[in-house]
């Protein structure tokens, strides 16, 4: 177990064990940074005001997500590069996550075969990006749901390559291409180095991207074939609509910052979306997702899912988000900042944080269940 008694705490260990320009792919966004900043100010700024004396000697986290009950209201969000924060990050992670009784989504741009990582076991979702051959994605759809995965996601807030300036300035391109500033940085993290590296090369070379077929598969530092790029600047509602029809299990748009969107999301056929700017990874200057998220909940509450991620540090996080409506959040950084200290150990500290978190502010807020988190929790601010 990491010394670690918050995220924040496992930020800081994960940041001592990654190479820079490793630590700055998970932790920056794009550009200038704006919204990820933005993200974690929304919440700060954003108070409670507690009910007092409700008996909450018995508080129940357990929700009903997309047809299923979950131990708590949270999920691990889709993320590429795990393979490069540990030895394996996908599988780590999604056992960690079947360990808490969450479910765990797969990134199209994973390092481990869907089928391999079914067999972590627990509750999966599989998220997708197009390639440029539209067939490989109807490919990887059809894998995911035969391995089990009974929700798909679509992401929609990356319809063109978001601008990562400080990866070319740190000496590293995508897929990861290694130049002299960052041999160096790799060379002065050996446990990096010898423990997530040494053990690929040891066992039979680095991550591939997992979910083409074994032709087109390029590992994560050579660049793949162009029919096997991500190409998602034609994608649009049409598109999406035939793939949800393609889809048997639930449906999910990923990336909707606005009402009209998320409605538009339910009429072709949609279960539900999720609210998110990427993590400030795609626009910079997006809106904080906290701020939009009262003007989804009006456009599509109670009739669609309404999942939501950016700034998840806290238990105090989702407990707003669920107050502002949302069913149940997403994990983007807080996991991968256990993974990157730890492997499968401290992601599932960093769920035990943040499950004790949760069920601390929802006894100090007088809430006894999920359906008993509601908006009159949040205190009116002066501007409302
Ligand atoms: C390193 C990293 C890789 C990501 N890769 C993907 C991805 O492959 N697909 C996707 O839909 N979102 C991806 N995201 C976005 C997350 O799913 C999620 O929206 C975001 O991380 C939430 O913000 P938070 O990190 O502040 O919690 C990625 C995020 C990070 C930090």
């Amino acid at each position: 177990m990491i010394d670690a008694l918050n995220i924040r705490e496992l930020q800081q260990a994960s940041r001592a064990r990654l190479p820079a320009g490793v630590h700055a792919f998970v932790e920056r966004g794009v550009e200038d940074d704006i919204s990820v900043a933005a993200n974690l100010a929304a919440f700060r700024d954003l108070k409670m005001q507690p009910r007092v004396l409700r008996g909450v000697a018995s508080i129940d986290l357990s929700t009903d997500i997309l047809g299923q009950r979950v131990c708590a209201p949270m999920a691990i969000a889709p993320t590429g590069g795990n393979g490069m924060l540990w030895y394996r990050g996908d599988e780590a992670l999604a056992r960690a996550a079947a360990a808490a009784g969450i479910p765990f989504t797969i990134s199209t741009a994973s390092s481990i075969d869907v089928e391999e990582i079914a067999r972590a076991g627990g509750r999966l979702w599989f998220q997708l990006y197009m390639w440029e051959d539209r067939k490989l994605s109807h490919a990887a759809m059809d894998r995911a749901w035969a391995s089990g995965c009974d929700t798909l996601f679509i992401t929609a807030d990356m319809a063109v390559p978001p601008n990562r300036e400080f990866m070319r300035r740190m000496g590293f391109g995508l897929p990861f291409k290694v130049g002299r500033r960052s041999l160096l940085d790799i060379v002065s993290h050996p446990r990096w180095a010898l423990g997530v590296m040494g053990r690929y090369v040891l066992n039979g070379g680095l991550p591939r991207q997992a979910n083409l077929p074994l032709e087109l598969k390029g590992t994560l530092t050579r660049d793949p074939q162009r029919r096997a790029s991500f190409v998602n600047d034609t994608l649009d509602w049409d598109e999406v609509k035939g793939l949800r029809d393609r889809w048997k299990g639930k449906f999910i748009v990923k990336g909707v910052m606005r009402g009209e969107d998320a409605q538009t999301a339910l009429a072709i056929g949609a279960d539900g979306v999720v609210v998110s700017n990427h993590g400030g990874r795609s626009l910079d200057c997006s809106a904080p997702t906290v701020s939009v998220l009262p003007e989804v909940v009006s456009a599509i509450g109670g009739r669609g899912t309404i999942l939501f991620d950016g700034g998840i540090r806290r238990g105090t996080d989702v407990v707003k988000a669920l107050a502002l409506g949302a069913d149940a959040v997403l994990l983007g950084r807080a996991t991968l900042y256990g993974l990157a200290a730890a492997g499968q150990p401290g992601v599932e500290q960093a769920l035990a944080i943040l499950k004790a978190e949760i069920r601390r502010t929802m006894g100090l807020t007088g809430s006894r269940t999920i359906a008993e988190v509601s908006r009159d929790l949040l205190a009116h601010s002066s501007d409302d």
